[in-house]
């Protein structure tokens, strides 16, 4: 029986209201999502030309409100459909299996795949964290937060161990989300391909990690000394 004849009878579903329909609903999210995170990180590897190169960088973001507005819509759309989804299709799989295993096997699903429980959880908590660190200064320990001075509140607050450890933590995090998502995506297109398929997982796995380990080197960069403040 599939998932979603447990809730509603067939043929009176709408697209959304399918497992198929609330998969294309977190790839398709899934696509913005990561597009923002790429964009995000190549204008913050700015931070090693200079520190006003980085300033005038968000300066020039901030200086075009109706597409910053424009962006940060799509984006917070974006991520209230994506956990929408995912709580969905995660009740769904409840819903087919109400008794659950008595032993668990892992045979076909890899660690980050079962990470996807909490490590979803762990980069929400890591986003809000972010933006009352950043954007809003509202928690900004180590240091005094300046409006429109990004590169010091950047290098002041990761001078705060703490704080840096757990963008640490929650990029490794995100390096497994993203490894896991990028390649389900794939799966719900469809592509299944003797040949395409495992360079398709192992580009997954170095989008991921690539994009992981350029957010960790600021972090590390400012806790080894390489970054300074002015
Ligand atoms: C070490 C890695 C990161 C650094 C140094 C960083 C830095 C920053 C800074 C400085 C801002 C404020 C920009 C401004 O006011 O002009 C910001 C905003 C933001 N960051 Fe990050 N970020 C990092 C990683 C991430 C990641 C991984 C995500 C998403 C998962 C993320 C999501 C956001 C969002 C949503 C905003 C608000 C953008 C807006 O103003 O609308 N950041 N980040």
């Amino acid at each position: 029986m599939s998932a979603t004849a447990v809730h509603f009878p067939a043929g009176s579903l709408r697209f959304w209201q399918t497992t198929v329909g609330k998969k294309a609903i977190m790839a398709l999210t899934g696509v913005v999502l990561v597009g923002f995170v790429i964009a995000h990180l190549l204008g913050n590897l700015q931070i090693y030309e200079s520190p006003e190169k980085l300033n005038r960088y968000s300066e020039m973001l901030h200086s075009m409100p109706a597409l910053l507005w424009g962006a940060r819509i799509t984006l917070l759309v974006s991520a209230l459909l994506h956990i929408w989804s995912s709580w969905q299709l995660w009740l769904l799989q409840r819903a087919a299996r109400p008794i659950g295993y008595v032993k668990k096997v892992n045979a076909h699903s890899t660690y980050a795949s079962r990470t996807m429980v909490w490590s979803g959880p762990i980069i929400l908590a890591f986003v809000i964290f972010h933006l009352l660190h950043f954007t809003f200064g509202t928690v900004h320990p180590g240091g005094a937060f300046i409006e429109h001075d990004v590169y010091h509140n950047v290098v002041t607050g990761f001078q705060f161990w703490p704080v840096s450890l757990f963008y640490i933590i929650a990029m490794i995090m995100l390096c497994y989300h993203l490894y896991h998502g990028l390649w389900s995506m794939c799966q719900t297109l469809g592509i299944s391909h003797p040949v395409y398929t495992p360079i398709l997982r192992t580009l997954a796995k170095l989008v991921a990690i690539l994009i992981a380990a350029g957010n960790i080197s600021i972090p590390v960069a400012v806790m080894a000394g390489f970054i300074k403040p002015v």
